[in-house]
């Protein structure tokens, strides 16, 4: 009896990964949920590893293994991705079991080589190659930049199945496996949460990996990511919700994101929030005293506006506006309007900075970078209302019911 037990997800796979409850930052991004690092074992000729788990979870990957099988009867071990999430345990499973086999993309050969000394040849597969697991047959696609030059993604057609490797993932650490076990508005939320702060810069690589899809017309019952569960339940809506993420067609929806030192900047924010809300949008005010920078990407990814205010300290933007925006410009979110606010005392120099960063991001702006002194007056709060409502007026021109 082994202390952790595979999951059978499919007549010849089995799920092997391990549960990671306690992680909360991935590379700057807040893993509210924790995650899963999934590897799969295929029980074919040769009995097939897809994927390792990050290194200290190592002997959990290991024990669920040897719940199904030997570890010394894996022959094959195939790595879709060199990230260290996934690669971590290939070299002590590689000494540990001696396959015959290590596969990986050409782009994953070079990686993996400056990550470790595995000790073992790596051979390279190429885009739509099969590899033949006795009676099964295990076909590579190569989907650069999703998201990693390295990474590529296979399809098991006995099962239907596709190893999606980081693609259709999310951070969620949970013992149920499968999609239709757990809560949608979950999943909804952290599968766009996984979009917005990994793929969005991405997108256009998203549009080639669908275009080949639809090309190959693969039919696709099971997508097991490397994060999160399997989906099964429904596989059509998590394919449908990447198009449309990729899309990022402007909705009527702003984010309104701000710091503040004395309220004031505060109170500029939920005045235009609140005629944004007045002019008939959605708006969501994120103060970044109580957001985090990647909750506020995923508000963006189906938002039409981004509206940013900062006061001004020592003559720059507030640190963690600077922060935000630093992170938002690298996920490149598309067909924005936006402005600039902020309250200063006498310099004013970070609404100014708010708006050349912006435009820098490709955000239309929609009006000059609107600036009080101290303390906003009740005229100056009318101001920051109309704003918002100018705001929702675009957006009602750009996103028609
Ligand atoms: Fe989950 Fe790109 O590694």
């Amino acid at each position: 009896m082994e202390p952790f037990s595979a999951v059978q997800i499919s007549e010849h796979v089995w799920w092997v990964g391990a549960i990671d409850w306690t992680v909360r930052n991935f590379h700057g991004y807040l893993t509210s949920r924790g995650t899963t690092y999934n590897a799969y074992l295929i029980l074919g000729d040769p009995v097939t590893l897809i994927d390792t788990v990050k290194r200290p979870f190592r002997d959990e990957m290991m024990a669920r293994v040897a719940s199904v099988v030997d570890p010394l009867r894996i022959q094959a071990i195939v790595s879709h991705h060199a990230e260290m999430d996934h690669s971590g345990s290939l070299p002590d499973v590689v000494r540990a079991v001696q396959p015959e086999k290590v596969y990986a993309s050409r782009n994953g050969v070079a990686a993996l080589g400056r990550h470790f000394d595995i000790g073992h040849e790596i051979t390279p597969v190429g885009d739509g190659e099969t590899l033949s697991l006795g009676d099964l047959s295990l076909t590579f696609l190569e989907t650069r930049m999703l998201h990693w030059p390295d990474s590529m993604i296979s399809y098991l057609a006995e099962d239907r199945l596709v190893f999606s490797q980081d693609g259709f993932g999310m951070h969620l650490a949970s013992c149920e496996r499968f999609d239709d076990q757990l809560p949608p508005e979950v999943l909804r939320y952290e599968a766009a949460k996984y979009f917005a702060n990994i793929l969005m810069p991405l997108s256009r690589f998203v549009d080639k990996l669908y275009a080949r899809l639809d090309e190959l017309k693969l039919d696709i019952a099971l997508i097991a990511p490397d994060h999160g569960p399997v989906w099964r339940g429904d596989v059509a809506g998590i394919l449908e919700r990447w198009r449309a993420w990729a899309e990022q067609k402007p909705a009527r929806k702003a984010v309104v994101v701000y710091d503040t030192m004395w309220q004031s900047t505060e109170t500029m924010a939920r005045a235009i929030a609140d005629g944004i809300a007045a002019g008939g949008a959605a708006v969501v005010a994120m103060p970044l005293s109580a957001a985090h920078r990647s909750d506020v990407a995923t508000e963006i990814l189906d938002a039409g506006a981004l509206l940013v205010g900062s006061p001004t300290i020592n003559n720059e933007m507030f640190p963690t506006v600077a922060d935000c925006l630093t992170y938002l410009k690298g996920l490149r979110p598309k067909n924005l309007i936006g402005a600039a606010f902020g309250s200063c005392g006498w310099s004013g120099e970070a609404p100014k900075h708010v708006a050349q960063t912006l435009g820098e991001m490709g955000v239309e702006l929609v009006a000059e970078p609107l600036r009080i002194k101290y303390v906003p007056t009740s005229d100056d709060l009318l101001e920051c209302r109309k704003l918002g409502e100018l705001v929702a007026a675009r957006l009602s021109a750009l996103c028609p019911e």
